[in-house]
């Protein structure tokens, strides 16, 4: 069934694809010769179109070099040799578009990124759920999790500030679109040198593999997160509802109505008195009812 959501991220498309066709004929001189494949306007269109099809992801026409040199690597992985017939294999091969986003998505992340938005994570609901024993449940959301950096970092801050976490009904739910993002995510281990994205009183919860220059998060950490794959543009297959919702830096990637229809299906998915918090270049334009501004990119669920 298509939802409220799903239509209208369906008709933003058109209005894109529409939208895009003039634009082909304006587009900077690529430099083909130099390339290795011919990459016209109409492939760029075309792959620009299927990016906003299949992930609500604009691409600006500043892409343009970032979508030939990822996507290459794709032609020369299934031995093509043009991008046309690539184009032709991505819109009839379902399996494809999975290679086609998580070559073309922008993963970068850290530990503690925007660090006042764990100070207040911390005192505004770790604290008080601590102490308060009414409830045993709690639920958060890293929508866009990219390999695992910021989900993370929540379980670390529940972990330490709940001392007996793992016996109390409390979840964190990390989702990406992108696969191999998801499959990092879910391994938990990161190259030594993340140490230095984390405070020295969060550094007990890594430990040393047997793998050169690697470490893994704590077990009883991990164990906080379910890791799954999922299309922010399509139908969630959960109710909720969530105490935080952590989308950072992925709105980014979005057109305003996309953005909107996403922060509305947000609101509906926080608990009254919850907290939405989105990447710091993400304010939020127009009127969104359900929530309100309390902090530096941080919204309360009214
Ligand atoms: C720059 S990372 C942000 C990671 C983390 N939230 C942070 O702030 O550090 C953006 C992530 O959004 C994901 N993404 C992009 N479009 C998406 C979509 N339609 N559904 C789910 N995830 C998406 C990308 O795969 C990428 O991992």
């Amino acid at each position: 069934m298509a939802t409220k959501a799903n239509q209208a991220t369906a008709s933003n498309l058109a209005g894109k694809a529409r939208a895009s066709a003039p634009a082909a004929f304006a587009l900077p001189d690529a430099g083909d010769g130099a390339r290795e494949f011919h990459f016209s306007d109409a492939d760029f269109r075309g792959l620009v179109d299927l990016a906003y099809k299949f992930a609500g992801i604009a691409l600006s026409d500043s892409k343009r070099n970032l979508v030939y040199s990822r996507l290459s690597r794709r032609l020369r992985t299934l031995g093509m040799k043009t991008f046309s017939t690539y184009r032709e294999y991505l819109e009839e091969t379902e399996s494809e578009r999975e290679n086609f986003i998580n070559a073309i998505s922008t993963n970068l992340t850290k530990f503690f990124r925007e660090s006042h938005h764990f100070d207040h994570f911390r005192e505004q609901i770790a604290v008080p759920f601590s102490r308060n024993r009414s409830t045993n449940r709690l639920r958060v959301w890293s929508a866009g999790c990219s390999s695992g950096e910021e989900p993370h970092t929540i379980a670390m801050v529940l972990k330490r500030e709940i001392r007996d976490v793992e016996r109390q009904d409390v979840r964190i739910l990390a989702t990406d679109i992108d696969t191999e993002m998801v499959a990092r995510g879910t391994r938990g281990e990161y190259p030594e040198n993340s140490l230095d994205e984390v405070p020295r009183a969060y550094q007990e919860y890594f430990e040393r593999t047997s793998k050169p220059n690697t470490l893994v998060v704590d077990r009883a950490v991990r164990s906080l997160i379910a890791f799954k794959r999922l299309n922010l543009m399509e139908t969630w297959p959960f109710k909720g509802p969530f105490d935080a919702i952590f989308c950072r830096n992925v709105m980014i990637y979005f057109d305003g109505p996309t953005k909107a229809q996403l922060i509305e299906r947000f609101t509906e998915k926080i608990r009254p008195g919850g907290f939405l918090y989105i990447g710091h270049s993400e304010s939020l334009n127009g009127a969104h009812p359900g929530i309100s501004l309390v902090g530096r990119t941080i919204y309360r669920r009214v």
